[in-house]
């Protein structure tokens, strides 16, 4: 797929047109007068009455048009709808095999521009690394017809990039198999990423080092398995980036200061059995995503230096693999986490929270401000919120309201659930501090569990990803697998904090 910029269409045999429209209204009307404006009106009389849902494709005057219905879905926001018809569009486009499509979009807002794009973006996307045969997507030129939008459009389009290419890495990793994605691999494609985006440094940390340090919860999980834990922390300072402007800006924003350094803190499990409590077959081979959590914070971080964001960022993998071998972890066993808590492992399969008690400890230790740890933490979570909406928790009233106004910015749904203090009891064990399960509220209690281990004075976010991250059925813009969930409202949160 190409994407090319201009300030009016160029005459071209084989081009196609697309026009945007929600019910009768034509969107972006400077398309009207593109294509000759009594023309397109006379087409749209014609139409009006005929079963508006089934037009996709007509010749006018022959040139190509593909009409695109821009309110299709329900419970989408506007700004999803027209991602969803670019998506439509470019599949259609490239099934047909049209070489060239125009877009006249010098009326578009700059978000409606960007929602295009990225709608365009995904429809690129296919993960057939396996396959024994890759085929390659038929290469559709989307030219913007930008007016005078032309150059705010360029630097939009490029940002856009920047932010499918991390989102197309993250869905990558997790798309991978378990056997060919262990820490020690994630590892070597962590440190490929450091070493071409300028700016961002990496530091990993091996099961020995990890237990030399006290980092036990990787150690404990991770022990049963032939492939060791690891910890990587990359980090990324762009606060000389800061111009006078943003930097006046964060004074003035509530509570915010110059020396504000995001962490994100993400699940790596590369994969999940269960462990001795091992995990029913049926739902097993989903867990080569469990990684999720790791894959989007890699993904975010290498966006965020790309696109020198004038803010502190610091990502944090937790990864082990949570296998059954002779040196695994017993239920009843109990370990000293790196803040000095005791954890008595109660069920093997309760892991990630595990690991993720260090990735916390480790933000505490490198300053963070605000933590986002992210994780495909519990089940309850897919039963409560399903597929569509991701939970969050919070300490922090502000950096909630961030998080659900970033993620809707960039169409992911987030819904605040209660860190509830009534169920905090069922955390306690009568031999250790904790224990790694707690009420029937799991995905509430594995959240509770995370507070225990946030640093003091932290803004701290928690988010369950274990429904959004990856699909088994298609939705939205993705056929099945992995979603690229959070990479987007994690860049938007660093933007918002710079
Ligand atoms: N990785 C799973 C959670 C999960 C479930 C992710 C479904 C994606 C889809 C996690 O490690 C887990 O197994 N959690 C247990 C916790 C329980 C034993 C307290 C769960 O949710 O059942
Ligand atoms: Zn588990
Ligand atoms: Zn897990």
């Amino acid at each position: 797929m190409n994407i090319i910029s201009s300030e009016s269409a160029k005459a071209k045999a084989d081009k196609a047109y697309a026009l945007f429209f929600v019910k009768e209204s034509i969107l972006f009307s400077k398309v009207l007068s593109a294509k000759g404006e009594s023309q397109v009106e006379s087409v749209l009389k014609g139409i009006k009455d005929g079963p508006f849902e089934d037009l996709e494709f007509l010749e006018i005057d022959g040139c190509n048009t593909f009409f695109v219905d821009a309110a299709k879905e329900r419970g989408l926001s506007t700004l999803d709808h027209l991602r969803m018809a670019a998506y439509r569009l470019a599949q259609r486009t490239m099934k047909r095999q049209v070489p060239c499509v125009s877009l006249f979009l010098a009326d578009a807002a700059d978000e409606q521009f960007k929602a295009i794009l990225h709608g365009l973006h995904y429809a690129n996307y296919k993960f057939d690394a396996y396959k024994s045969k890759q085929k390659e997507n038929f290469q559709v030129t989307f030219e913007i017809v930008a007016g005078d939008r032309a150059a705010a459009f360029k630097k939009i389009a490029e940002e856009v990039a920047v932010e499918q290419k991390a989102i197309t890495l993250a869905r990558n990793l997790i798309n991978t198999s378990a056997s060919d994605l262990y820490p020690a691999a994630f590892v070597e494609d962590a440190k490929t990423i450091a070493k071409y985006t300028p700016g961002l440094s990496i530091k990993v940390r091996n099961m020995k080092q990890l237990e030399k340090e006290g980092f036990m919860g990787h150690v404990t999980v991770g022990k049963g398995s032939s492939h060791e834990p690891h910890m990587i922390t990359l980090s990324y300072d762009g606060t000389k980036f800061a111009t006078g402007k943003s930097a006046g800006k964060s004074a003035g924003k509530k509570g915010r200061t110059s020396r504000d350094h995001l962490v994100i803190v993400g699940k790596g499990l590369t994969f999940d059995t269960g462990g001795l409590c091992l995990k029913p077959a049926k739902s097993m081979p989903e867990m080569i995503s469990d990684m999720s959590g790791a894959a989007t914070a890699l993904a975010a971080i290498q966006a965020i230096a790309t696109l020198k964001l004038p803010v502190k960022v610091s990502a944090v993998c937790c990864l082990a693999e949570n296998a059954i071998g002779n040196k695994s972890v017993l239920p009843g066993d109990i370990f000293k986490a790196k803040n000095g808590k005791t954890v008595m492992v109660d069920n093997t399969d309760a892991e990630g929270r595990l690991v993720l008690s260090d990735g916390l400890a480790e933000a505490g230790l490198i300053g963070a401000t605000h933590i986002v740890d992210l994780a495909t933490l519990t089940g309850a979570m897919v039963r409560a919120l399903g597929y569509a909406v991701t939970g969050f928790f919070s300490n922090d009233d502000d950096l909630a309201l961030m998080v659900i106004n970033c993620g809707e910015a960039c169409c992911e749904k987030f819904w605040s659930m209660p860190l509830e203090e009534e169920y905090a009891d069922a955390l306690k064990d009568k031999f250790a501090d904790l224990k790694n399960t707690g009420s029937d509220a799991g995905a509430i209690s594995a959240a509770l569990f995370l507070q225990e281990f946030v640093p003091e004075n932290t803004a701290w976010t928690h988010w369950d990803i274990a429904g959004t991250a990856f699909v088994t059925k298609k939705w939205k813009y993705t056929e099945y697998g992995a979603t690229g969930f959070g990479v987007q409202t994690l860049i938007e949160l660093a933007r918002e904090l710079g």
